[in-house]
Parts: C-alpha cells; sequence; structure tokens
C-alpha cells in the first residue's frame, strides 16, 4: 500500500519516493515501525557522511581548524539558518539544543524578587523544571497557565494565556508547537499581546524548524528556539536562537567562555572547545529536507499524521489533542477509557515496542497521550500496525 493511498487524490502531494522506499536513505532499523521523529529526528547517510568530512577535516589540523576556519564557517551556516527561517544572519547564533538555549535566555533575563514567568500546563517538562528553577534562583515566581487536555481552537489558547498575564508578569515562554500535544499554538496573536502589555517572549520552537514553514522575525517575538535536529535532518546538537536585535545585548550562553565580553554572536559562537559539526551541518540537514520535498514534505507528513490519526483513534478510544487545522506532521491522540484500566505509560510504550512500534506516550495532567509522527520514510501501513499492537496491549 502506499503512503498517502487513503486520502483524496486532490490532497496527495506527488514526492520524488516516499514511504518505505526512502528508509534505504536513513541510518534507521528498517524491521522498526518508526513513529517517533518528532523526539530526536532521524539521519539520512548523507548528512552522516557530510558530517564524517568535516569531522575528518578537524583532525588534519585541529588548530588551523579552530582558529582560522571554525568562526567563518559558523557564521556561514548562521546565514544558512537566516536564508531557511528568515532574518539576518547577525540574529542567529548556535546551541547544543533548545534547552541550552532556553536555559541561556532564562539565566540572562532580569528579573527581580516577586516578577513572573508565565508558561503554559503543555510546556516540554524539562523547559518547565528549567524555567521553575531559573526563578526561584531569583526570586521571582513560575505561573502556569492551565491548558485544557483537548484544546478547541486558537481563540481558546489566547484568551487562556492573556488571562494569566499579571502586572507582575515579565517574561511569556511558550511553545510553537507542543511536545506531549503537538499543537501549534497561536504564537504571533499571544506575542503581540504580550507585547503591548510590555512582556517579553520566548518562543520554545524546540519542532518548528523542518516541521512547518517558518518566518521567526515576522512572529514578533524576542526571542525564538529551535533544534534542526529534529524536523529539519540536521545531526544531533544543531539547535538555533534568534534574538531580536534589540534584546541582543542583554542575553549569553548559560556557559560563558571567550567570547563572553565580546558580544552577542562571538559570546554564542565559541563556548568551549566540542564537537562544532551539528551547526556546520544545517545546510547538510536544509539539502536533505529540499531534496525530499521542502514545503511539499511538510504539507505531505501533515496529511499523513492525520490519517494515522484516524486510523489509530478508529481502532481504540482516542481523541487528537488539538483540531486539524492547529497541527502539523504529529498528531497526539489522547487516549480513553480503555487505557484507564492499566494508567501505566512505560508499560503501554514498552508493550508497544516489544511489536516493534517506536511511539512516545506522554502524560500532562490526568491525560495521557499518545504522539504519532509522520516523516517521508512513513506510510499508513505504519499506522495500522501501531493500531493493531495498541489495541491487543490495551485488551491484553
Ligand atoms: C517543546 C520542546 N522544547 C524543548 C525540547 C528540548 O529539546 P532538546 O532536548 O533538543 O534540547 C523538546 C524536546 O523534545 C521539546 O519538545
Amino acid at each position: 500500500m502506499s503512503s498517502l493511498s487513503q486520502l483524496e487524490p486532490s490532497q496527495k502531494i506527488p514526492l520524488r519516493t516516499e514511504g518505505h522506499s526512502v528508509l534505504s536513505e536513513f541510518e534507521l532499523a528498517p524491521e522498526l515501525v518508526h513513529l517517533n521523529h518528532g523526539s530526536y529526528g532521524a539521519l539520512p547517510h548523507r548528512v552522516v557522511a557530510e558530517q564524517q568530512r568535516w569531522q575528518a577535516r578537524i583532525e588534519r589540523d585541529p588548530t588551523g581548524f579552530f582558529q582560522d576556519v571554525y568562526p567563518v564557517e559558523i557564521r556561514r551556516s548562521a546565514e544558512t539558518a537566516a536564508s531557511y527561517f528568515g532574518g539576518s544572519a547577525k540574529d542567529w547564533v548556535f546551541c547544543e539544543n533548545a534547552t541550552v538555549a532556553i536555559n541561556s535566555v532564562l539565566a540572562s533575563f532580569s528579573l527581580r524578587p516577586g516578577d513572573e514567568i508565565l508558561t503554559t500546563s503543555h510546556a516540554y517538562g524539562a523547559v518547565l523544571k528549567a524555567m521553575g528553577m531559573w526563578a526561584m534562583r531569583k526570586g521571582a515566581a513560575l505561573k502556569i497557565a492551565a491548558l485544557p487536555a483537548i484544546i478547541e481552537s486558537d481563540s481558546q489558547v489566547t484568551d487562556l494565556v492573556v488571562q494569566a498575564f499579571t502586572d507582575r508578569t515579565r517574561l511569556l515562554v511558550i511553545d510553537h508547537v507542543t511536545s506531549p500535544t503537538a499543537t501549534i499554538l497561536p504564537i504571533e496573536q499571544i506575542a503581540k499581546t504580550a507585547r503591548s502589555a510590555g512582556i517579553a517572549v520566548l518562543i520554545d520552537g524546540a519542532h518548528g524548524p523542518g516541521q512547518i514553514p517558518l518566518n521567526v522575525p515576522a512572529i514578533g517575538a524576542d526571542w525564538y528556539t529551535g533544534n534542526a535536529h529534529k524536523w529539519f535532518f540536521a545531526p544531533r546538537g544543531c539547535g538555533l536562537l534568534w534574538s531580536a536585535p534589540k534584546r541582543q545585548g542583554e542575553v549569553l550562553p548559560v556557559v560563558l567562555s571567550h567570547g563572553t565580553d565580546r558580544g552577542y554572536r562571538a559570546a554564542f559562537d565559541w563556548v568551549g572547545t566540542r564537537d562544532v559539526t551539528p551547526g556546520l551541518n544545517l545546510k547538510a540537514g536544509g539539502a536533505a529536507h529540499e531534496s525530499f520535498g521542502g514545503t511539499a514534505l511538510m504539507e505531505r507528513n501533515r496529511l499523513l499524521a492525520t490519517r494515522g490519526a484516524e486510523i489509530v483513534s478508529h481502532a481504540v478510544s482516542a481523541e487528537p489533542s488539538a483540531p486539524a487545522e492547529m497541527r502539523a506532521a504529529m498528531v497526539s491522540l489522547r487516549l480513553g477509557s480503555a487505557f484507564a484500566l492499566s494508567k501505566d505509560p512505560i508499560a503501554l510504550r514498552r508493550a508497544l515496542r516489544e511489536e516493534g512500534i517506536v511511539v512516545p506516550v506522554n502524560c500532562v495532567g490526568e491525560a495521557t497521550y499518545l504522539r504519532l509522527s509522520a516523516q517521508i520514510y512513513n506510510e499508513t501501513s505504519d499506522y495500522e500496525r501501531c493500531a493493531r499492537a495498541l489495541k491487543a496491549a490495551l485488551q491484553g
């Protein structure tokens, strides 16, 4: 069965190749059903080969490379970031990942006792912990706007976040695409309202690059971080941070090194000796993304995720965490009454894994979600296998 065979003909996006035949272009084990592109990404062979070429180049002459080649090449990579995600190379720096970028902004952001950081209940768990800790260290508080388990609309999210603003809110940290619930939040509208209330905005766009079209400066935030190692096919360790020009003077990396007193770009471009090849391979990731279809790939993945969610939710009692227009290449299905029998997300994830299905199971409050990703190497039969295994696991 071809990957999108059950979609209406008008909904099909023709791509060069797609589905299981593309698995041979990836490092992925072909015997598994990979439905978790969202967590860690997956690399095509050619990106791995390009990263190895950079590593070999470094090893031939580490001194020459780090002193004279790297400073130029990392700025070239920043130009690549600007060409794909908007703005100017001057505004883009590399961090190991979104976690480091977010911690950098939190560490740098000036907070006084009594001030508040605001976020939502659908924020990524590790980021929630970091926000709580940075707020505590600065005598500030973390406030969490509760979003419902099943989100209804953009305006519902905007209202709930904006209603949580107080005259002590200084920084809003909000996801572009939420992790456990795979929902695209209305960040432009929220950033606009925050701006007019004098609140700084950091967007956690860990899932943005490569999953959805991006024009970062147009969002109107102060900071945007994204991971190119999730949906953009760059090697792991290729996190990005965009800072609005007016904010660049106040943000430093969480790890301080030679560039600390030489401005935004110098500070982030050098955070000590480490493997710099992920950032230098943004271009290789982008080339792979384009070769798989670029914008058409993103649209194809969105349609396939929607179809996959239909297949799985027909098999068991489950419902998408958000309406179709608030989703992209991932769909989180809230598990219903059948799951209430066991209520052990780790056991469920492992039971599926034993059947060869790689898929995350996440909890937010009382709700448990199975998150399905769709990538070029997936096809509808993957979701059918997942549905069968899930049904058996929930009945067993
Ligand atoms: C919304 C969100 N933020 C931050 C992160 C952290 O990403 P990383 O582990 O690459 O730092 C993730 C990871 O999945 C995420 O989903």
